[in-house]
């Protein structure tokens, strides 16, 4: 059976170069980065050198990067680091309809804890309205977030303008970038943002390490408290093997030149599906502002699920569930308003640098024999 992986927004494979350093660190430097003596040399090294990497691909000072678990635990550190650095009476956080759950499910607990919490709807692409979040905004709100792309659909928010509304009103504004880093510039500067989330796992790092920037100034309650570690923002002795690994990735996501060609893949990919079956494909997000690598796509009269079944060794995403015989849409697809008649047919091909134009014709055809043929 042939495989092929067009999941790369679940998750992507380890660079080789990615590898490499973390063979290094396994070898070099199993000191502890804190310790006094010269068993700490190397580890420390890697994790600086490390951190120096994430600042460079975001334009930030390396002591603004902060090492940890992942994209969950970083957006769990901004908004209840937030809400527990802030001594109003009363903490308003504004979010988006279509964050991931690693914002969703931290924002229902700060409700449990007495947030409130508005959650900003968006149009038929997925994107928000920097006007309603204008409006939203209340003198006891704390902390906008916003997540930068969307990994369901691909959908790019306006950050900058978002985050200068923030400002304007001396706002910390926080943008989950886990699917966006690697794959369309992240530049803290020019997206205007205090606080960002990357996942390592999202751009050929490993699974299990991730870090959040907090831009100078920016107060935050630690998550895990202990030791200094990390500047006595996350305690706990960082994994050199991790952070060295997330460091190479941050180094190698700064050249984005194969996303120009994984764009053109993908948008061929939409092109051969149309030409294939015409209207009963129907695209799931802003026709420009998206990801260069996803295509969120529904087969119209289909089930997603059934779909990937009958693409045999194909992994990809459906963008809805059966639960006991009824159809639910995914969150996001529900918060565009896309009919369930059409969102039970989604399915989400993410690309990565690994993908083929081969790979990309073998599904066209391979969705020939699962779908019925335009005429
Ligand atoms: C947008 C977004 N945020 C956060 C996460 C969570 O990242 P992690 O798996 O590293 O905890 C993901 C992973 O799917 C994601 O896509």
């Amino acid at each position: 059976m042939r495989r092929i992986y067009l999941d790369y927004n679940a998750s992507t494979p380890i660079a080789p170069e990615v590898a490499a350093v973390m063979r290094d660190a396994m070898e070099d430097a199993f000191g502890n980065p804190s310790s006094p003596h010269w068993a700490s040399v190397p580890a420390h090294r890697m994790v600086e050198t490390a951190r120096g990497q994430v600042a460079d691909l975001l334009g930030c000072a390396p002591e603004e990067v902060v090492f940890t678990s992942g994209g969950s635990e970083s957006n769990n550190f901004a908004l209840k680091g937030a809400f527990f650095a802030s001594k109003r009476a009363h903490r308003h956080i504004i979010t988006t309809q279509i964050e991931h759950p690693a914002i969703v499910s931290p924002c229902r607990f700060l409700e449990r804890l007495g947030a409130e919490i508005t959650w900003l709807p968006v149009d038929g692409t997925g994107r928000i309205n920097p006007d309603d979040l204008r409006k939203a905004i209340t003198p006891d709100t704390i902390l906008i977030s916003v997540m930068h792309a969307n990994n369901e659909v691909g959908t790019v928010q306006p950050i900058e303008e978002c985050a200068q509304i923030a400002r304007q009103h001396g706002i910390s504004f926080h943008t989950d970038a886990a699917q966006s880093v690697g794959k369309i510039p992240t530049r803290v500067n020019e997206l205007g943002v205090d606080l960002l989330t990357i996942a390592g796992h999202k751009l050929y790092a490993p699974k299990g390490v991730g870090a959040l920037y907090i831009r100078n100034g920016t107060e935050l309650e630690p998550l895990i408290h202990g030791a200094g570690h990390e500047g006595g923002r996350r305690a706990g002795t960082e994994s050199v093997l991790l952070t060295a690994a997330l460091g190479q990735a941050c180094a190698l996501a700064a050249d984005l030149s194969d996303m120009e060609r994984v764009k053109a893949l993908r948008d061929r990919f939409w092109i051969a599906l149309q030409e294939r079956f015409g209207n009963r494909v129907i695209l799931n997000f802003h026709p420009e502002q998206r990801l260069p690598n996803t295509l969120n796509v529904s087969l119209v009269g289909c089930v997603g699920a059934e779909v990937l079944a009958g693409l045999d060794g194909v992994a990809a995403s459906t963008g809805s569930a059966c639960h006991a015989g009824r159809i639910e849409l995914s969150p996001v697809l529900e918060a565009m308003g896309v009919a369930p008649e059409v969102g039970m047919g989604a399915v989400r091909f993410s690309l990565g640098h690994g993908t083929t134009d081969e790979e990309i014709a073998t599904v066209v055809e391979a969705l020939s024999n699962v779908l019925p043929s335009n005429g």
